[in-house]
């Protein structure tokens, strides 16, 4: 059975196998210690039986008025527990966590090229709210978009109201 349940210190030496997946970020220590200090329910992990870390997810509330939204920092599944939900589960926890923080919508960075996650993140009622420029830098910069999903307290849906043009990283707000 799996246990989804928030992230401890511990799990930070755990979870290699996780992050040893190209499309996955991985952090020095205090990056994810500042999470786990200031947003701990936002960071939750999938636990297999044996205790091997399965996916997880990082993730914030931020902003001021009606930009107050929940943010996916960083969400990942090991590749042999993939196409079980998993994902979704752990987007659904942050998702409740941020309704209950009375967030306006939810957002997310998301390479172009990573059509499963952009299929995924659509699948689960997100949409591109806008196409911003290199915001991955790299051997070759690539584009992000930055997806959103608005939440129960966003009646209008006014969050997601997509942007055309593409911006630069320095533009966003
Ligand atoms: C993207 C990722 C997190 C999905 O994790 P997952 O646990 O396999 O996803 P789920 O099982 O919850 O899938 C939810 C839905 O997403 C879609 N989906 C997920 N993986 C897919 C794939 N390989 N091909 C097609 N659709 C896919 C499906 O619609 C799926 O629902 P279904 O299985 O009922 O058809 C995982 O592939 C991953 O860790 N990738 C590398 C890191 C990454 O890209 N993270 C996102 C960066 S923003």
């Amino acid at each position: 059975m799996t246990t989804i349940r928030l992230l401890t210190c511990d799990d930070l030496f755990k979870f290699n196998n996780v992050n040893l997946d190209p499309l996955t970020e991985t952090y020095g220590l205090p990056f994810y210690m500042q999470y786990m200090a200031h947003w701990p329910e936002y960071f939750q992990v999938a636990e297999s039986p044996n205790g091997e870390i399965m996916g997880y997810i990082m993730g914030k509330s931020e902003g001021r008025a009606d930009n107050w939204h929940g943010h996916v920092t960083a969400l990942t599944v090991a590749p042999e527990y993939r196409r079980l939900g998993l994902a979704e589960k752990l987007m659904n926890i942050l998702e409740d966590v941020s309704e209950k923080k009375m967030c306006y919508f939810v957002d997310l960075f998301v390479r172009v090229s990573n059509k499963v996650a952009v299929g995924m993140y659509e699948k689960l009622g997100y949409s591109v709210y806008r196409q911003v420029i290199e915001y991955y830098s790299g051997e070759v910069d690539e584009d992000a978009f930055d997806m959103r999903k608005a939440l129960s307290r966003d009646v209008e849906k006014k969050s997601v109201i997509p942007i055309p043009h593409p911006v630069r990283p320095e533009e966003l707000d």
